[in-house]
């Protein structure tokens, strides 16, 4: 099982001014795919804080997985990717590619996203949009292949062939 954090980016959440609906929607799409939700943690749009959270976390080994939502868009106060590019040490642009591709025939405002999504140390990072719609949309697309590049991050798989039958 898994090791999951979830990082809701939100100045208007973080000031009680919005509920924060789309960490429900991701707490309840990794729960049904057999992850442990061991944080949730609603955060400003502040750069030096989300860097800071997101380094503590990988180094400490913390979560193999990290899901941040909102702060991808265009706003000023949109600085989640900044602070992800800074942290991570390997960039994984296949997932915000495939998230986008996936998302685009949905709705062509998906192209509005700049997630990106990395490794520090052991962990996954990846973003997500910021609204529940958009979260369940781009989450439920990637969560079944995120399990098998889990699987080679943490050593519990050696090569892809070890999950050949599960690579859809
Ligand atoms: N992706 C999906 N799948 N569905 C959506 O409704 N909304 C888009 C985009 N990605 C959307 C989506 C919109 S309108 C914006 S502005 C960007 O995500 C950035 O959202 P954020 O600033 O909340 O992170």
């Amino acid at each position: 099982m898994f090791k999951a954090t979830v990082i809701c980016l939100s100045d208007k959440g973080y000031r009680g001014e919005r509920d924060d609906k789309s960490s429900q929607v991701i707490i309840n799409i990794l729960e049904k795919n057999n992850y442990k939700v061991v944080k949730n943690i609603l955060l400003p749009d502040d750069y030096y804080l989300l860097k800071h959270t997101l380094a503590e976390i990988c180094d400490a080994g913390e979560a193999d997985l990290i899901l941040t939502t909102g702060g991808t868009g265009f706003s000023k106060r949109d600085i989640t990717p900044e602070a992800t590019l800074e942290v991570i040490e390997k960039n994984v642009p296949g997932i915000p590619e495939a998230i986008r591709a996936h998302s685009m025939l949905i709705t062509k405002r998906a192209m509005l996203s700049r997630a990106v999504a990395g490794i520090r140390s052991d962990t996954l990072i990846v973003n997500l949009p910021g609204s529940p719609k958009a979260v369940k949309e781009s989450l439920e697309y990637i969560i079944s292949t995120l399990h098998h590049g889990l699987k080679i991050l943490t050593g519990k798989a050696t090569e892809c062939a070890d999950d050949r039958n599960k690579n859809k």
